[in-house]
């Protein structure tokens, strides 16, 4: 009886802890949109992860993301925001600061540019290892990747974890050149003239107009003389990302609330979206990710066996092939005024760094006639809502290839360089 009540009452306080204990700085970090570290998509509610015990997969189609970076266009802004702690130094020296903020008497940034970080090689020799164990009976030839180098890399560290340590063979690794003059599936972008990134600094600005200015008032409210500018806030959230990618730790993660991250986290899902998705306009997301899509089908329509395809290549990669197949989509379109809880874009869950989209070919004695198709989204079962139609379907998440195949009419009617493709992305070079 005592011990019952001792055990109710811990229970109850660990409850009580867990409503008032400020989030972690890794719930925090895998919130952080593209920039959050590699970890497992949640699995959706009422979808089988596991296939019945009498299906098989015959054919793997896989793409990774490139693993942890250092930052791109973002390390701007992380500059900028060290740079306005380092002019303000002299107020910050002699200020009482709240726990949270008082790393800024000591703060500065060391932080590379765009190239794999030690992370990032650890992220992929995992996926590697990981990769072996569940497909141990399959094989491949090469790994296919984009030109960048740090997707090239992420290449070598997959090997390692999938050959061993000492596997160095760079004859395997077969990149396609990133280009405007290379049609890739892995880089459509290149070859979408039209493509812009002022549709989504303008989606993302107006939603930060909004978000944005409360932050930088607590902020400078707590700390007199920082002068910080929502720019330099920005910075504080790119930095939380990027200074954990380097370093395995940032000051400025525990700097944010729940509610602040939540924020920052609509604001990456609307960089994505506008950039990536149906929020660019013309089509243009799924015009870039047909190209994929069809290289998918080319591959699912084969009769190999235990054949597999590794591939590397980035966030866009698998955004714009998300967007073509309607994964991931929301309509109507994301407001910029305000979150929209129950959205279908979860960039920190769909792309994150080292994220993985693995297309499974599968077929069963019984549960399922002909071939079946599955996609594994960061080792979640992410449902082909599109071509789902049988109860069966739903509850594994998955369709026939011959439903898969018609609900991407869309991808398979678009050439390279046709009117359709001209219409959105306009003339390539
Ligand atoms: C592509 O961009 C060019 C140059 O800005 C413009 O003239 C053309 O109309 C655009 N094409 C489409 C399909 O938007």
């Amino acid at each position: 009886m005592l011990f019952q009540w001792v055990f109710v009452s811990l229970s109850f306080l660990a409850y009580v802890a867990a409503l008032v204990t400020p989030l972690s700085d890794w719930a925090k970090l895998i919130k952080l949109g593209p920039n959050a570290p590699y970890h497992k998509a949640p699995a959706p509610r009422g979808v089988k992860q596991n296939l019945p015990s009498d299906c098989k997969v015959k054919q793997v189609v896989y793409l990774s993301r490139h693993g942890s970076r250092y930052p791109g266009f973002e390390g701007t802004y992380v500059s900028a925001m060290a740079q306005t702690v380092t002019t303000a130094q002299p107020v910050i020296a002699s200020a009482r600061l709240p726990r949270e903020l008082r790393f800024l008497k000591t703060y500065t940034s060391t932080l590379g540019s765009e190239d794999l970080v030690d992370k990032g090689r650890q992220e992929m020799v995992h996926h590697g290892k990981e990769f072996r164990k569940r497909y141990p009976h399959f094989s491949f030839e090469h790994f296919v990747t984009s030109g960048s180098s740090r997707v090239i890399e992420s290449a070598t560290y997959f090997g390692k974890g999938y050959f061993g340590h000492n596997w160095n063979d760079p004859s395997m690794i077969s990149p396609i050149p990133s280009n405007p003059a290379t049609l890739s599936h892995l880089t459509p972008f290149q070859v979408c003239p039209n493509h812009s990134f002022s549709v989504s600094d303008s989606i993302k600005g107006a939603w930060q107009n909004i978000f944005m200015p409360a932050i930088t008032a607590r902020i400078n409210a707590a700390v007199p003389g920082l002068n910080f500018a929502d720019i330099d806030t920005l910075g504080g959230f790119y930095a939380c990302a990027f200074d954990y990618a380097a370093h395995g730790e940032s000051p400025w993660c525990g700097a944010f609330t729940k509610q602040e991250i939540d924020q920052f986290e609509y604001y990456a899902d609307l960089d994505v979206s506008a950039s990536w998705g149906l929020m660019h306009p013309q089509n243009m997301a799924r015009v870039m990710g047909s190209v994929y899509t069809k290289k998918l089908i080319q591959r699912l329509s084969t009769n190999e066996e235990n054949v597999a395809y590794v591939e590397l290549g980035h966030d866009a990669t698998i955004a714009v092939a998300m967007t073509a197949m309607g994964l991931a989509t929301d309509d109507p379109l994301l407001p910029t005024t305000h979150i929209v809880p129950e959205r279908k874009m979860r960039s920190s869950n769909q792309v994150p760094f080292g994220g993985q989209m693995v297309f499974e070919k599968f077929t069963c004695s019984r549960s399922f006639e002909g071939p079946q198709v599955r996609l594994i989204l960061n080792e979640a079962t992410y449902p082909l809502t599109p071509c789902i139609q049988s109860p069966r379907d739903a509850k594994y998440g998955t369709c026939s290839l011959s439903n898969f195949i018609q609900s991407n009419q869309f991808s398979m009617s678009i050439e390279f360089g046709d009117a359709q493709w001209a219409a959105s992305c306009g003339v390539p070079a």
